[in-house]
């Protein structure tokens, strides 16, 4: 049996990497930094699906919290960061800012670390970054900064983990997501040529390749439904 690990499985697009990992018959351990809320979402996909807390913001943590894990063929991290989107020179938070960085640089590379000696021959890792590596905008320094580095810690951990895969996904904005379902005129549909946001869907189905795609290595994804070219 397929073992997926899934880090922000309680989120929109962690969650529904979960739910389709787990009804394509995966053994599925999802994280959330409330053992509450992992084993919540966990029941309410059924299955063979469990849940852990995790907190990447204390990166010292981690290898306890996720001691006891089994062999793992498939690690996703999806863990949002807090949001940082506008933090701006003018009012730059630092602690907001550090705690970006550290979900997402640190966290990230740490879960790796702790992980690796339960990676299964053939294993694959997909690391969450964003469209704001590409298309920066003022506020956008520290999300701009992490996407980017996301796009770097696959290319050095490729060849760390070699012949173990890694790559990049980074989404455009995701219109059903709980970020921006609420805001139906999102001013991205414009400047997006497929003419509406990229869905939840097309975010699984894109992890599923970078998944199980036995070709592709240290790659960033774009789906943004092309609205990088515009
Ligand atoms: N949605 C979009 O439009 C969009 C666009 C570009 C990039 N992305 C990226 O795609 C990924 C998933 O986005 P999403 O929309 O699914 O985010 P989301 O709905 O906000 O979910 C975030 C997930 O991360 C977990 N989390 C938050 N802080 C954490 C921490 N310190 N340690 C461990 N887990 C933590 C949350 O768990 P709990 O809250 O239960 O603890 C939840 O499972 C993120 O990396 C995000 O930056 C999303």
């Amino acid at each position: 049996m397929t073992s997926t690990v899934i880090v922000g499985g309680t989120g929109s697009l962690g969650l529904g990497i979960a739910r389709n990992r787990a009804t394509l018959g995966d053994h599925v351990v999802l994280t959330s930094r409330s053992a509450d809320r992992a084993e919540k979402a966990a029941r309410d996909i059924g299955g063979d699906t469990h849940g852990r807390a995790l907190d990447l913001s204390d990166p010292h943590s981690i290898e306890g919290a996720l001691s006891g894990l089994g062999p793992v063929d498939h690690l996703v991290l999806a863990t949002a960061a807090n949001d940082t989107s506008r933090n701006t020179l003018a009012e730059f938070n630092v602690d907001a800012a550090a705690d970006s960085v550290t979900v997402k640089l640190i966290g990230f590379t740490e879960t790796i670390r702790v992980v690796r000696e339960r990676f299964t021959p053939s294993a694959s890792i997909v690391v969450f970054g964003g469209l704001a590596r590409n298309r920066p905008y003022p506020g956008s320094t520290m999300v701009t900064t992490f996407n980017a580095g996301v796009s770097g810690l696959v290319r050095t951990l490729a060849l760390e983990l070699a012949p173990i895969r890694i790559n990049a996904l980074h989404p455009g904005v995701v219109g059903d997501s709980s970020r921006w379902r609420d805001q139906p005129d999102h001013p991205a549909i414009a400047r997006t040529p497929l003419g509406r946001l990229v869905t939840i869907a097309e975010i699984v189905d894109a992890t599923d390749f970078l998944l199980t795609n036995t070709g592709v290595c240290a790659i960033d994804l774009m789906i943004d439904g092309g609205m990088r070219a515009s």
